[in-house]
Parts: structure tokens; C-alpha cells; sequence
């Protein structure tokens, strides 16, 4: 009898678990519901070339028509999933409807946390997620000339960027003393810092926005020591709250994000999870460590491979190392590894000349590298890290040594050993 598998959340890790699960031979029905009206399409180009008007829309879907029509996967857009009957193995819709499943994956994602004062629901508030945020904010660039940016993670300094890009005034308030606190090191930050400021934008450290005053198409953004700075508009990117309010509702386990174990399973056998929405302990932590979420495309992508091939009964534990990536002017800047708890860093190439790498290492261990305009040493960061190749910050740091042949070395080893 053909089984059904149905995913709830049509993004990245939805549409690469529907995706997967064909390649690995899963033959039923793909049930692929999706909230938003369009077809699933990347979200890193919003606040970069879509925002600089380099990046056309067209380009933007993760995969064409004829795809999900080949591979009969139904995609179903504006269709918002509204409650789990595990008992009966069912998803309703928000329409009433129920759809049956055999297989349920959760890839529901995460939304954006929105500002809580005074004056943050005027209309010249964006935020930067999906794709009706950003043909928004876009609109609005067009004709603005200042912005003040809330938050200085990931999204607010491409936004920053890319409106610098497009030749407007930008300040970027930030509550931490310094910028992408959440993932990266101090040098790090104090880099992107110097980086900015060369092209022109203005930093508040260490203070809230407590009131948004509109008057005359101006906005007044005041802070907690009273300083207003006004703007045309704000974008707004102060994190994200993961979707998992439907697998809590039915009583899946959450903590922080839908707990799975290593092989993308939730608490019940049927369900997996994978994604922004997921809360995992993942292999490369140091024992002990708590759960977590890893916001990213690879995440998702690799994530929603894992839960595939469980689905189809050939379960392989979760082993994909993280990395990350950002464009912001013409700093490509990619992070392989979680630089957590590092205790010794090393340089490698010039910073002066915006191309170089900083290998981290906990104790003798390699645990992350970010590299700014230096893809190759990313690329052997990743065979690095992935294969525990034995280097030392003395190595890392000189130009001298050979990285291709240790990480070439090593993956040799690695697939001796397998
Ligand atoms: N005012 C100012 N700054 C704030 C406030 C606030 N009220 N609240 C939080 N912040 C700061 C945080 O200190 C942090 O530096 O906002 C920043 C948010 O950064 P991220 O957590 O990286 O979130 P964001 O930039 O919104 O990105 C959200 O989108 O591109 C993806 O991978 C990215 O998953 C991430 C997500």
C-alpha cells in the first residue's frame, strides 16, 4: 500500500526533505505544505542582492515548477497546517481539512522576533525573513535616504550594507557592546566593526530602543538614555523565535526547539523535525553539552537529509559540520565550525588586505575557522574540521604550511579508517 509523507513547512529543510526522501526511493505520496503564497525560494539573497536590486526575483526559487511536478512531490502553497492528531495520524489545515499521514516531518522553520515598544507596529517598521518583508523593504530603500538598522547580527549588518550599498545613511543599534556576539569572536566583531564604519555607518553600542515617535513621515527612534535618531525607516533583526507551537500542541517533546535525537527522530517514532525548528545535542559539542539550534541553510539541508533517509528506513546519524556564511560589501566572510569556548586563535593571510582566515582551537583541538575573502582556506577548514586533522595554531598561522596536503592527508585516513 502507498504510504504518505507529509511536511509541514515548505522552506529550505521542507523542500530538501521532500527532495531527499525520492533520491533514497520513498515512493508514496510527498504532501508539501507551505504557509507562504511563494514557491519555496532562497532567503540569504534578501537582505544582500535582492536589497541592492543586484539580485532579481526570478532567481529566486529554491527549485523550478517542473521539479516538484517530476518528481510528484504536491506542493501546496498558502496552506497553513493548524493542529496534529498524532492518536490518528492526521494533520488539519487551517480550511478544516485533514490530511492523513504515515510519515510526518516538521520543517516549520523560525520567525522573526519582533520589536516590543511603543510605536514598533508603525508602518515604516521592516523586518527582513521572507520574501513579502523583503519586496517591502526593497520598495522602501528605493526612495529613503536614512535607516536606522536594530541589531547588529547577521541581518541587520547585511541590511546595513546593502542600504549603504544604496547610498543611505545607516546607524545600527546594537544592545551588546559588540557586533554578531551570538556567533562571532571578539576580533571577529571588532573586524566587521572597522569594516562598516570605513563605509559609513554609525554604531550605538549597548542601548535599547524604548519608543518609535512617527511625526511627519519621520521617524524618531529613541533609546534608553534619550538619544533619538531619526530615519525614513528601521529595519529591524533582533533574532529569531523557532515555529514549534505545533509539536508542542500535540505533545511532542520541545525544549528550546523540537527535540530530536541523532537521527532527526522527535519523540514519536512517525514525526521528524528538522531545521531552524530543531533542538539537537550535535556530535561535534563537547560531551555534556546541552541541546541546541543551528540557524542555517546548511542546517536545514543537511538536517532534512538525516530525517529522510530515516523515513525511508535507512537511518545514518547526523554527522554534517556546521558552517556559515555572509556577504556584506565585498567581505565574503564563511565560518566552518562553532568557535565556542576557543582558547587560542591564529591569523593567517593579511587583514590589512581584507583576505584572511582565523583558525580557533579549544585546548590542541581545531574547532572553527572564519574566513574573510578566502574561500579555498573555508573549503579546507571544512575537510579539517571534519576529519579532527591534528594542526597547531603555529601551522595555522603560517602562510608557509600546506594545508591542501594535511587536509588531503587526512581525508585519506579518515577513509581508511571507514
Ligand atoms: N535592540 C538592539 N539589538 C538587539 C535587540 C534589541 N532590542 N535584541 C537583540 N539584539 C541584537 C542581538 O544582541 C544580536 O546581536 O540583535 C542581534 C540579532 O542577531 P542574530 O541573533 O544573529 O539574529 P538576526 O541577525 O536577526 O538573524 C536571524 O537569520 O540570516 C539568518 O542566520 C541568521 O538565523 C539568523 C537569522
Amino acid at each position: 500500500m502507498k504510504r504518505t509523507l507529509v511536511i509541514v513547512g515548505a522552506s529550505y529543510a521542507g523542500v530538501q526533505l521532500a527532495a531527499s526522501a525520492r533520491e533514497l526511493g520513498f515512493d508514496g505520496d510527498i504532501v508539501l505544505l507551505g504557509d507562504e503564497p511563494d514557491a519555496p525560494y532562497q532567503r540569504p539573497p534578501l537582505s544582500k542582492g535582492f536589497l541592492t536590486g543586484s539580485f532579481a526575483e526570478e532567481r529566486l526559487p529554491l527549485r523550478s515548477q517542473a521539479f516538484f511536478e517530476e518528481e510528484h512531490i504536491q506542493w501546496r502553497p498558502s496552506t497553513r497546517a493548524t493542529r496534529i492528531d498524532r492518536e490518528r495520524k492526521a494533520v488539519e489545515l487551517r480550511d478544516g481539512t485533514r490530511i492523513a499521514y504515515d510519515h510526518l516531518a516538521l520543517a516549520t522553520g523560525a520567525r522573526v522576533r519582533k520589536l516590543d515598544c511603543p510605536g514598533a507596529s508603525h508602518d515604516a517598521v521592516h523586518y527582513l525573513r521572507d520574501l513579502r518583508d523583503a519586496r517591502r523593504l526593497a520598495g522602501f530603500a528605493r526612495t529613503a535616504r536614512r535607516a536606522v538598522v536594530i541589531g547588529g547580527g547577521y541581518i541587520g549588518l547585511e541590511a546595513a550594507a546593502s542600504l549603504r550599498q544604496r547610498g543611505l545613511d545607516v546607524t545600527v543599534v546594537e544592545t551588546e557592546p559588540r557586533l554578531l556576539a551570538r556567533v562571532a569572536s571578539p576580533w571577529m566583531s571588532a573586524f566587521m566593526q572597522r569594516a562598516h564604519t570605513a563605509h559609513g555607518v554609525s554604531f550605538v553600542f549597548g542601548r535599547k530602543v524604548v519608543k518609535l515617535h512617527d511625526t511627519y513621515d519621520v521617524v524618531s527612534v529613541e533609546l534608553d538614555d534619550g538619544t533619538r535618531l531619526l530615519c525614513d525607516f528601521v529595519v529591524v533583526g533582533i533574532g529569531v523565535i523557532p515555529n514549534t507551537e505545533l509539536a508542542a500542541e500535540c505533545g511532542l517533546k520541545v525544549a528550546g526547539g523540537i527535540v530530536v535525537d541523532a537521527y532527526a527522530r522527535t519523540s514519536d517514532p512517525a514525526i521528524v523535525a528538522a531545521g531552524d525548528c530543531v533542538s539537537f545535542v550535535p556530535h561535534w559539542a563537547p560531551a555534556g553539552s546541552p541541546a541546541c539550534r543551528i540557524e542555517s541553510v546548511q542546517n536545514a539541508n543537511d538536517m532534512a537529509r538525516t530525517a529522510a533517509a530515516c523515513v525511508v528506513g535507512r537511518a545514518e546519524p547526523y554527522r554534517a559540520l556546521p558552517w556559515f556564511w555572509s556577504d556584506q560589501y565585498d567581505l565574503k566572510l564563511q565560518m566552518a565550525g562553532v568557535n565556542a569556548g576557543f582558547t587560542d586563535f591564529a591569523v593567517r593571510g593579511s587583514v590589512e588586505d581584507n583576505r584572511f582566515s582565523l583558525f580557533y582551537f579549544r585546548g590542541e583541538a581545531l574547532i572553527a575557522v572564519d574566513s574573510i575573502n578566502r574561500p579555498q582556506d573555508h573549503m579546507l577548514a571544512r575537510k579539517l574540521l571534519a576529519n579532527g586533522a591534528p594542526i597547531s595554531p603555529a601551522q595555522a598561522g603560517d602562510p608557509q604550511f600546506d594545508l591542501k596536503t594535511l587536509a588531503s592527508d587526512e581525508q585519506r585516513v579518515a577513509q581508511g579508517a571507514a
